[in-house]
């Protein structure tokens, strides 16, 4: 008999439902909030406010283009986080509700595993090619940086991560520095596409070990920019192609400098990459340039599967299904991993 699992995602500014049958994922819907475009990052209150307007439209629409009745539904999963507490919570309430209803088993996924685990998404109709554990990811995401041995699906060691901004973050706060709009890593992305990634040279962090840091590289980018302005006020605006290439180049090579001394050190040759920020272009061509010079085995998630969605909840949620690891109808969100109960 196949397993129905509707999951809910929304832990920050995207809200989501994905429905999946056993692993293969027959809807996945996102409902991205405009609102934080007129403010240059998330507003954690609003975007509560916004979860709540979208969650029950976007539920319809993921069973309605399943084609299934609620009904057939054997599971509610939901984002327990990390994530922005007060979205959370509008997922989690809908999740218990939804879940008392039908009365059937609720799942906790922590979104950090999940977005791992969207390496192991299947479509209906198309074999996807999964890794093999134990494999090495690289979350790269707006609130996350950190390199994980993955052991298995739910055994996940964090090898290196950042001691301060993440990689997203620093995508945004560059972006927001030239007065780009939110969120700014694909804009970057975009405009670096027609730039010289060679133009301009940031200096990378000298940080021992595995661990990250992006604060210096903001700081610098700012001091920069402040004292070319003092001599050109269109200076950004002159720039901004080659801006955008170099600064992101800078970025995706600490990514990549870390990732590799993460292979050398663990003999791991099998390499994904998770989270908003592996939508990169540069990021993903990178790591198609080591796949062939270091024979890695490279594992790069379909762009809709890179940011935040319900797909990954879903696919999550059915491992756990598939051990009855089940939630409790008391469970609540926590903000920070390492938080719960
Ligand atoms: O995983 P995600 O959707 O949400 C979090 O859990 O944080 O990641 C969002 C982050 C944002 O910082 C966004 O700017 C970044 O991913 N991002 C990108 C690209 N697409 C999204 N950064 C660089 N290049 C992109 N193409
Ligand atoms: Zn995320």
């Amino acid at each position: 008999m196949s397993i129905y699992i509707l999951s809910i995602e929304s832990s920050c500014d995207d809200t989501c439902a994905a429905i999946i049958k056993d692993n293969k994922i027959l809807a996945s819907v996102v409902s991205s909030q405009q609102v934080h475009k007129f403010y240059g990052g998330v507003v954690p209150e609003l975007a509560s406010r916004a979860h709540q307007q979208n969650i029950v439209p976007v539920v319809e629409r993921a069973l309605k283009i399943a084609k299934i009745n609620k009904k057939q539904l054997n599971a509610v999963a939901f984002t327990r986080g990390p994530g922005l507490l007060g979205s959370l919570l509008v997922g989690v309430s809908f999740a218990k509700a939804f879940a008392l209803g039908l009365d059937i088993p609720l799942i906790e996924i922590n979104h950090l595993q999940a977005h791992i685990l969207a390496h192991f998404i299947q479509e209906q109709g198309v074999s996807s090619v999964t890794p093999l554990f134990p494999f090495l990811c690289l979350i790269v995401s707006g609130g996350h940086t950190q390199i994980n041995i993955v052991k298995d699906y739910f055994d996940m060691e964090i090898t290196g991560k950042t001691i301060d901004d993440a990689a997203g973050e620093t995508f945004d706060k560059c972006a927001k520095i030239m007065g780009l709009p939110y969120p700014g890593g694909p804009v970057i992305d975009n405009y670096a596409k027609k730039g010289n990634a060679d133009a301009f040279k940031f200096s990378k962090p000298n940080i021992k070990g595995l661990d990250f840091s992006f604060s210096g590289l903001k700081t610098s980018f700012l001091y920069f920019l402040r004292d070319r302005l003092k001599e050109n006020s269109n200076y950004i605006q002159d720039n901004k192609y080659d801006l955008c290439a170099s600064i992101q180049k800078t970025i995706v090579l600490i990514l990549m400098d870390k990732l590799k001394k993460a292979s050398l050190h663990t003999g791991i040759k099998e390499i994904a990459i998770a989270g908003g920020v592996s939508a990169n272009s540069f990021l993903r061509d990178s790591l198609l340039k080591a796949q062939k010079q270091l024979g890695w085995n490279v594992f790069i998630p379909k762009y809709e599967y890179c940011t935040d969605n319900a797909a990954m909840i879903a696919i999550a949620a059915y491992y756990k299904f598939m051990k009855k690891d089940f939630a409790s109808q008391k469970v609540t969100p926590y903000a920070r991993s390492g938080e719960k109960d």
